[in-house]
Formats: structure tokens, C-alpha cells, sequence
């Protein structure tokens, strides 16, 4: 059995103030559901702070972003290093990253293995425009993405990763995939590319998670398929009682609790 795992991106919102205020109210309530593991992914500069907060707990953090190289002349810039002070886990490709910073396949598969060298557990993000699904290229697309991003990393290595399915075209729109759409994904693509790659054993073990638009409303239908072990929350990740909301639904979908 996968332990389902819940991540918040905050991506650019609350002050490092702002972040542990809201980490506050729903601590308790998070902590209490350690059936699923719970990921804070607060800006960089509210990491520390959050970090200390939940330290000891069961709770973790993970930061939105990092570079490849340990240190260096890279103005701007956060090693996985620095990263693994304070983070257990790294988003690494976002949408956003591919689509505002110009981030290729090929920097998403140089942090991932940075990450790792580190020790740091990657949430890879991967997920199709509405071009595409229009043209029916999800799957290749999104295939493409899972091969591109797991270059000479090895099966041991992705059986301990997280992949985050996020249709572009769910992401803060309000209009998240059916459920059979995101377990379709899920299985048949991501899964099932893992499978391919490496062996039946390690496509088992890595986790999946469904990221678009996942609210209070719609986390138990989407939680409960079998090929989906969590979300990747957004602007549902900014208020303690929508974001508790979710994890407490997760841990019901899979029969937890
Ligand atoms: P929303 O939940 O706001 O749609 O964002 C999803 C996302 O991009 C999480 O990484």
C-alpha cells in the first residue's frame, strides 16, 4: 500500500508571517490525519520559518523549485543543498516554470537527479495543454515528459519519487479533470510508462499524485481511484480549512479513515 501524500503549493503567495499563521491553524488538524503525509510548499523565504514550526512532526516540507549545481556564481539561485537544510521534498517542473521561465525537459531531468543526490524526494510535474488533449497527444505528450524528466535515474531512485499529473488547462481554472480522466492519466500513462521503463515492481511503488483545481468538493471522488495517491493543491492550499479539508478526504478515499 502507497501512503498517499498531499502537497500544498502555495507557489507566490504568503509572506513568511502570512505562511506560519497558516500552517498554524490547521496544524493540529493535519497532524491528527498521519495516515496521509501532509507537504507544505511555501516560497523560499517562508521555508525556515514553516520548517521550524512543524519540526518533529508529522508533517513535511517541501520548497517549489532548485538548481542543479551545489554552489557557485548562479545569481538568483537555490542548490538542493541549501534545499535539504530545511526540505524534505522539491517540486521540480512546474507548469508555470516550463511556461513563464522557459524550463525544457532537459533542466527538469538535471534537478530531479540533483535532488536526489541530495536526498530530497522530487514531485515531478508533467501534464498536457488544451491544445494538446484537443489533438489527442495527452499521452504521448505526457509520456514524453515522464521519460524526458527520469533520464539515468534508476528504478530505486523513481520508485521513491512522486509524479504529479496536472493538465495545464485545470490549473487554477475551477475546471479540474473528470476522475476517469485522471485516473486514465494516472494508470495508463504515467503508471504505465514507469512500468516500461523500469519493471512492474517499481510502476507500483512510485507515487502518483493529480494536481487541477482540487477542492474541498471534489478531493474524495478524485482520491479514491486506485492509480491516484494524492494531490498536488494549489489556491485550495491557501486557507487551513479547505486545505485540512482535502487531506482528511484523501485519507477517507483510500479507507484510512
Ligand atoms: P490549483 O489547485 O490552484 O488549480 O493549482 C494546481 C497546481 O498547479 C498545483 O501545483
Amino acid at each position: 500500500m502507497r501512503t498517499p501524500i498531499v502537497a500544498g503549493n502555495w507557489k507566490m503567495n504568503k509572506t513568511a508571517a502570512e505562511g506560519t499563521a497558516l500552517v498554524r491553524a490547521m496544524m493540529a488538524d493535519l497532524m491528527a490525519i498521519p495516515e496521509v503525509q501532509t507537504v507544505f510548499c511555501p516560497p523560499f523565504l517562508a521555508v525556515p520559518d514553516v520548517a521550524r514550526l512543524i519540526q518533529g512532526s508529522t508533517l513535511a516540507i517541501g520548497a517549489q523549485d532548485l538548481y542543479w549545481e551545489e554552489s557557485g556564481a548562479f545569481t538568483g539561485e537555490v542548490s538542493p543543498v541549501m534545499v535539504t537544510e530545511f526540505c524534505q521534498y522539491v517540486i521540480i517542473g512546474h507548469s508555470e516554470r516550463r511556461e513563464y521561465f522557459g524550463e525544457k525537459d532537459q533542466e527538469v531531468n538535471k534537478k530531479v537527479i540533483a535532488a536526489l543526490a541530495q536526498g530530497l524526494t522530487p514531485i515531478v510535474c508533467v501534464g498536457e495543454t488544451l491544445a494538446l488533449r484537443d489533438e489527442g497527444r495527452t499521452e504521448t505528450w505526457v509520456r514524453d515528459q515522464v521519460v524526458a524528466a527520469l533520464q539515468n535515474v534508476s528504478a530505486e531512485e523513481t520508485a521513491g519519487l512522486v509524479i504529479a499529473y496536472e493538465p495545464i488547462w485545470a490549473i487554477g481554472t475551477g475546471r479540474a479533470a473528470t476522475p476517469e480522466d485522471a485516473e486514465q492519466v494516472c494508470g495508463e500513462v504515467v503508471r504505465a510508462t514507469i512500468a516500461d521503463l523500469y519493471d512492474q515492481a517499481t510502476a507500483e511503488a512510485i507515487r502518483i499524485q493529480y494536481g487541477g483545481s482540487v477542492n474541498p468538493g471534489n478531493a474524495e471522488e478524485i482520491m479514491i481511484q486506485p492509480n491516484i495517491d494524492g494531490g498536488l493543491v494549489g489556491g485550495a492550499s491557501l486557507q487551513a480549512e479547505s486545505f485540512a479539508a482535502i487531506v482528511r478526504s484523501t485519507a477517507s478515499a483510500k479507507g484510512l479513515i
